[in-house]
């Protein structure tokens, strides 16, 4: 039942061309026309909404915290992205034009649910972005937009962390489309995209075999930091926890811009250091501020790992590895940097001789808060 693979980790990583691939079937028209029939809220409370409030846990919190970008960036309506076990605690401000988004691969999270549950008692509308048909989340929510990853096993979620991305995507363009917020070439070129990721995707695993023998090498460390800035932030999270929950590994991720109000003293000689680096086009500022990060962290002994576009130069003469992924929207970047970070993490498990499927002390659902 693993195909072939060692682990199921392994046969799902291998999946996710395929995964975000349905996960976009039959949902954008040839036009580039977005049609989520599923999504049975009614235009009008869509239209106005006047916040959005994201809430998932661990993984699916990252691909929250990804959605943000894009959904202010094409609807103009303000997200804040929550940890579902600490939104009803706080006493959230909620109401009828709140719109919440829970996400959950297995629908059965109790920290959402219970989450979800306290956001329609306040009146607010509930959309979960879920993989598991008929789970217990899509069922108590007033829409769902299902991912098709198909069965995730591994208890680290990976397919599932990439069509979660992508239902988050089609969502945000949705909403843009139904406020007439944004549908301009900016728009049209990510539809584009969307169309071809699987085979970037694809193109990615087909060059792991360098970053499996950089995680063999890597095996007696003791930390790995990981650095972001923008949706590679939210990558850098993921790399992290992939890191801990896997190899049981300190690892950290940081927004590299916070290195000098802190972390950067963490640095020390041979301390493996993973960047996740923007885009060059577009955003020039923020890439020439990833290169300087680069740039200091080198300087004081760090052995960097750089996550870099092709054709991106600049990153070259201060990178000791360098993983190369294919040029992309810079909204659409988490879905390739992503992968690399994943094999590393699994590839750095097996090193070490843990369970992959099975971490120690993790279950794949969480029905307790
Ligand atoms: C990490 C992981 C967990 C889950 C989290 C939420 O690899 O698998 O962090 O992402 O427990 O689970 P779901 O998505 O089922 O609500």
């Amino acid at each position: 039942e693993k195909g072939g693979y060692d682990h199921f980790m392994l046969k799902e990583i291998a999946e996710q061309p395929k995964a975000v691939a349905d996960t976009l079937l039959g949902r954008i028209d040839a036009s580039g026309r977005l049609t989520l029939d599923e999504v049975r809220i009614p235009d009008t409370v869509l239209r106005e909404a006047d916040k959005i409030v994201v809430v998932a846990c661990g993984t699916a919190f990252h691909a929250g915290l990804i959605a943000k970008y894009a959904i202010e960036h094409w609807t103009r309506i303000p997200c804040e992205v929550e940890l579902a076990s600490e939104f009803r605690y706080r006493d959230p401000i909620l109401g009828p034009r709140t719109l919440v988004i829970a996400i959950s691969q297995s629908g059965e999270t109790m920290d959402t649910l219970m989450a979800l549950r306290h956001a329609r008692e306040q009146g607010a509308k509930v959309l979960a972005v879920c993989n598991t048909n008929g789970s217990t989340i899509p069922r108590e929510s007033d829409a769902v937009l299902y991912t098709h990853a198909g069965p995730e096993v591994a208890v680290a979620s990976t397919k599932a962390f990439l069509t979660q991305l992508v239902a988050c995507y089609l969502l945000a363009l949705h909403l843009g489309q139904v406020r007439g917020t944004q549908w301009g070439d900016e728009v049209l070129a990510v539809v584009r995209e969307l169309a071809r990721i699987g085979e970037e995707v694809e193109r990615v695993l087909e060059t792991m075999e360098p970053v499996r023998a950089l995680a063999r090498s890597l095996a007696h460390k003791d930390t790995v930091l990981f650095l972001g800035r923008h949706v590679g932030h939210p990558v850098a999270l993921e790399g992290a926890l992939k890191l801990k929950e896997l190899a049981y590994m300190h690892a950290e991720g940081f927004a590299a811009g916070e290195l000098k109000h802190g972390p950067i003293a963490l640095i020390e000689e041979d301390l493996p250091v993973v960047v996740v680096v923007p885009s060059p086009e577009g955003r020039s500022v923020l890439h020439d501020k990833i290169v300087s990060n680069i740039q200091e962290i080198r300087a004081r002994g760090a052995r960097t790992i750089v996550i870099a576009e092709e054709g991106d130069e600049a990153v070259v003469p201060y990178a000791d590895h360098l993983v190369r992924i294919p040029a992309t929207p810079t909204l659409l970047q988490p879905l390739v940097a992503t992968v690399p970070l994943q094999v590393f993490a699994c590839e750095l498990a097996t090193a070490r001789g843990n369970e992959v499927d099975q971490p120690r002390n993790l279950a794949k659902s969480v029905t307790v808060e």
